[in-house]
């Protein structure tokens, strides 16, 4: 059957105006729509108008106690409102104990009880604890022990709130004792998966977390507090100042504490109310399902917008878009962990023809302790090939702009997989290849983390050739248009 003209214009109108009807004569009520429509809402408007202030959606008003109440999670990094601490134990006050997620996912008590022991001369009895609010049992058959946290009157649950000292902030707490004074372990590892957290929020509900005020380091020392400690990993500072940097300049005025300055708030014995907090714990991180070795492999599925990190990296530095794909070479002939000499130049000498026939723009650098961070990561932000020998510089793979067309290269001797750096490549949304001498995984391919026995990652003759990187980065450029 064909339509006329006037009948298929009569079809259409009512197609526009029956919706819009709709939406008058049944507007939707701002508290009962649905987080999928905030979702879309906000995803049409990322960083405008559509997205909503945050407000605690656990206020207490008049006479009723500040809940705990957890507002997005996976495992190793939880978003919480009104965290309560005293002496090293966490307590979670709520009457939906049921809402809590299993504690090992979200306070990893066990390891912490056992570092506790090696590194600390001191456990708290109960790391966290859930005190649930509840009437009386009713009769004396009552076994508490299968309760879901530790039974609290209503009457006791509200002296406990009343008694608390509040400290106002966003507050993201570390409760690792090691690893962390090192940019990776740090900024690639901890940081990352609580920024993930804070962006799924975001994603979830069209709500902007407010800033991170305070960075609670529980366990880990200033640099200054360090001296007589004789493991390196329990500062929270790493020798190039990157975590202190980044941390300083994404969120300016942040105030940092270090377990100097939590043990003097243990000491004091008082309770503590944290309004909104974030819990970052690498080895709950490393309880989830899918960790695979690391603390965010949970957290890094959860969906975000594709600008999750580059709106932290612009935070420091505007990027300019260069025309011809940028390669950046970050060499590390320095170091001991390092390319065989004679393949360090043909690399070069190849990288280097890419440039002459008009293909890139080739930048060959190393970083060392000279370069300031903003210029780093001002240079990264311009890359779309990014090629290194395994190692801490590859953390900055983070600072890309996102893009299938941008790619890692990341050189490692034959037999070895080790794949920290892939995952922060999938994370910023470039690809990544593992380069092994005369081939290349990928992260779906690349297999079990790890070196086949008798070979280390380190070593200061490593072989590339250097036609797998330049043949792929002809492919590349071949392929996709870069502007
Ligand atoms: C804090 O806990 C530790 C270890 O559990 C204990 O030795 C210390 O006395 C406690 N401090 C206060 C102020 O309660």
């Amino acid at each position: 059957m064909l339509l006329t003209r006037s009948q298929l214009r009569i079809i259409i109108i009512s197609f526009i105006v029956a919706p819009l009807f709709l939406l008058i004569a049944f507007p939707s009520h701002k508290n009962q729509s649905t987080s999928a429509s905030r979702s879309v809402w906000s995803w049409l408007f990322p960083s405008g108008d559509g997205s909503a202030a945050y407000s605690s959606s656990s206020a207490s008003s008049g006479g009723s106690p500040h809940l705990t109440k957890i507002i997005a999670h996976a495992p190793g990094f939880t978003i919480a409102e009104n965290v309560y601490w005293r002496n090293y134990t966490y307590y979670f006050l709520t009457d939906a104990p049921w809402h809590i997620p299993e504690l090992k996912y979200v306070v990893s008590s066990n390891h912490i009880k056992e570092y506790g022991t090696k590194y600390w001369g001191q456990v708290p009895d109960e790391v966290v604890r859930i005190l649930s609010i509840r009437g009386p049992a009713l009769d004396s058959h009552m076994d508490e022990s299968k309760e879901l946290g530790t039974s609290t009157l209503p009457e006791v649950a509200k002296a406990f709130s009343d008694d608390a000292i509040e400290v106002p902030g966003t507050h993201f707490f570390l409760n690792d004792f090691e690893f962390i004074g090192h940019y990776y372990h740090f900024m690639g590892e901890m940081f990352l998966g609580a920024w993930r957290i804070v962006q799924h929020y975001y994603y979830q509900t069209g709500k902007r977390l407010p800033t991170f005020t305070h960075m609670n380091f529980l366990r880990n020392y200033n640099e200054q507090d360090f001296a007589d400690l004789n493991d390196p990993q329990m500062m929270w500072q790493d020798h190039a100042g990157a975590n202190e940097f980044f941390l300083n300049a994404f969120f300016p005025g942040i105030k940092i504490q270090a377990r100097k300055d939590w043990e003097k708030l243990a000491a004091t014995g008082e309770l503590y109310r944290f309004p909104l907090a974030v819990i970052g714990d690498r080895y709950s991180g490393h309880n989830g399902p899918s960790a695979s070795w690391k603390p965010w492999g949970d957290v890094l599925r959860l969906p975000v917008y594709p600008e999750w990190l580059t709106e932290l990296r612009d935070r420091v530095v505007k990027i300019k878009r260069h025309r011809k794909p940028h390669v950046l070479y970050l060499s590390r002939q320095d170091t001991t962990r390092r390319l065989a000499d004679s393949d360090h130049q043909a690399l070069v000498l190849q990288l280097k023809k890419l440039e002459e026939e008009g293909l890139v723009k080739l930048t060959i650098t190393m970083f060392d302790d000279d370069v300031t961070f903003v210029d780093q990561i001002a240079l990264v932000g311009t890359v779309d090939f990014f090629v290194s020998v395994h190692g801490n510089g590859l953390t900055h793979t983070l600072w890309m702009n996102s893009g299938k067309h941008r790619a890692v290269f990341e050189m490692q001797p034959k037999g070895c997989t080790v794949t920290d750096y892939s995952p922060l490549a999938t994370a910023a949304g470039v690809q990544h290849f593992l380069v092994n001498e005369d081939k290349y995984c990928t992260p779906d391919t690349c297999g079990m983390r790890g070196c086949e026995e008798g070979v280390s990652v380190s070593q200061p003759n490593i072989k590339v050739r250097a036609s797998i990187i330049t043949d792929k980065i002809r492919h590349f450029v071949a392929q996709y248009k870069y502007d």
